[in-house]
């Protein structure tokens, strides 16, 4: 019997007890990350190690660095799981991994260590869409929530309003034409020497300023659930540079607060839209950016006045981690969907061609 026969077998067996102690491995970006989930909601370990540091150095993420630093984290990452969540190898019932979207090199040392130990503890392989792992992050934080629910998934590299129909169905309602809100909050934090990445730091120096100090343009796209990020950007970029140009000074606190507050609005007043034109009941917030400050009181106050059960993720979770992967991975293996060895990274993948 070949790999994929046998791991069928041990898929449908686990299928039929509802329940999976998943092995779960992140490393699309910055992040190497490894955690065990038991039934796609209980984290029993949640390791990471963050490349931050290093990348703040070259003020991004370089990626020829970010794949090295994968190779030598994830084997005493994983290591350090099993010893955190109390369990042995052989309680691995099932492996789930990161194959896309993100860069190619990252992935490709967690898929290949994910195969690896697929294969030699011959146990079915799981493939996770990252977004889809954002998103399942809310089952974690949630442990009753079930779709439907509408989900705004903010973060460095996507920005996506998402109806989940069923646990691994997903509708896209909207999404951003150009730039990513967190991509949107490390470039204009660089104009205020806010050092790599800009987000956390913008938000923190936002909580003490006047965010109606500074007006900024009204994002306009041609989707009524869409978001572009890239002219708001620019011409909060221009504006600090002709102040300065001009002898003034920018109030870093007040620029921040104002800028935040144009992100935001954006963000909730198109999801809003969409959780009413939907009739969704439930909304939930996913991504890095949905540890902003600011986004998870208005996701509150809004969702409030509309009646919805409201789900954000602690900040912690909120972030790349592996803990997501393993939630996202249960369900998909609830599914029946299990991946075979010649499973390859797909930086570009979308999370609704799956
Ligand atoms: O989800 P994530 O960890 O990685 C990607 O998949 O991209 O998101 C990282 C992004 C960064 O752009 C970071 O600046 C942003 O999330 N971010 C924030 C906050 N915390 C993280 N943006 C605004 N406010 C925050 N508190
Ligand atoms: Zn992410």
């Amino acid at each position: 019997m070949s790999y994929i026969e046998r791991t069928r077998k041990k898929a449908d067996a686990l299928i039929a007890q509802k329940s999976a102690t998943i092995l779960a491995i992140e490393s699309s970006c910055d992040e190497t990350a490894v955690a065990v989930v038991q039934d796609g909601r209980r984290v029993l370990a949640n390791e990471i190690a963050s490349q931050i540091d290093i990348h703040a150095l070259y003020g991004g993420v370089v990626p020829e660095i970010a794949s090295r630093m994968h190779v030598e984290a994830l084997s005493p990452l994983y290591e350090n799981a099993l010893l955190h969540a109390g369990i042995e190898q052989k309680d691995i019932s099932a492996v789930a991994v990161t194959f896309g979207p993100g860069l190619v090199g990252a992935l490709l040392t967690g898929v290949s260590f994910a195969k690896a130990l697929a294969y030699a503890l011959d146990v079915p392989l799981i493939a996770v869409n990252h977004i889809e792992g954002h998103v399942s992050a809310n089952f974690i934080q949630s442990p009753t929530l079930e779709p439907p629910f509408v989900c705004l998934v903010a973060s460095g590299g996507h920005s996506h309003i998402v109806n989940v129909t069923r646990y691994g169905k997903y509708e896209l309602l909207g999404r951003t034409v150009d730039d990513a809100a967190g991509e949107a909050f490390d470039k204009v934090a660089r104009v205020l020497n806010i050092p790599y990445p800009g987000g956390p730091l913008l938000d923190k120096l936002a909580e003490e300023g006047n965010a109606e100090r500074y007006h900024f343009p009204k994002m306009h796209t041609e989707g009524k659930y869409d978001f572009s990020f890239s002219g708001l950007k620019t011409a909060v970029i221009n504006q600090a540079h002709s102040i300065r140009q001009a002898g003034g000074e920018v109030n870093a606190a007040d620029w921040a607060a104002s800028f935040r507050k144009a992100v935001v609005d954006a963000l909730m007043d198109r999801t809003m839209l969409a959780v009413k034109d939907s009739g969704a009941k439930k909304l939930a917030l996913a991504g890095g950016v949905a540890s902003n400050r600011l986004l998870r009181r208005e996701a509150l106050r809004r969702g409030g006045e509309m009646g919805l059960e409201v789900s954000m993720p602690a900040p912690a979770l909120c972030t790349d981690n592996a803990a997501m992967i393993g939630a996202a991975g249960f369900y998909r293996l609830m599914n029946g969907e299990i991946a075979n060895l010649d499973l390859n990274a797909q930086p570009s993948i979308r999370l609704i061609e799956q």
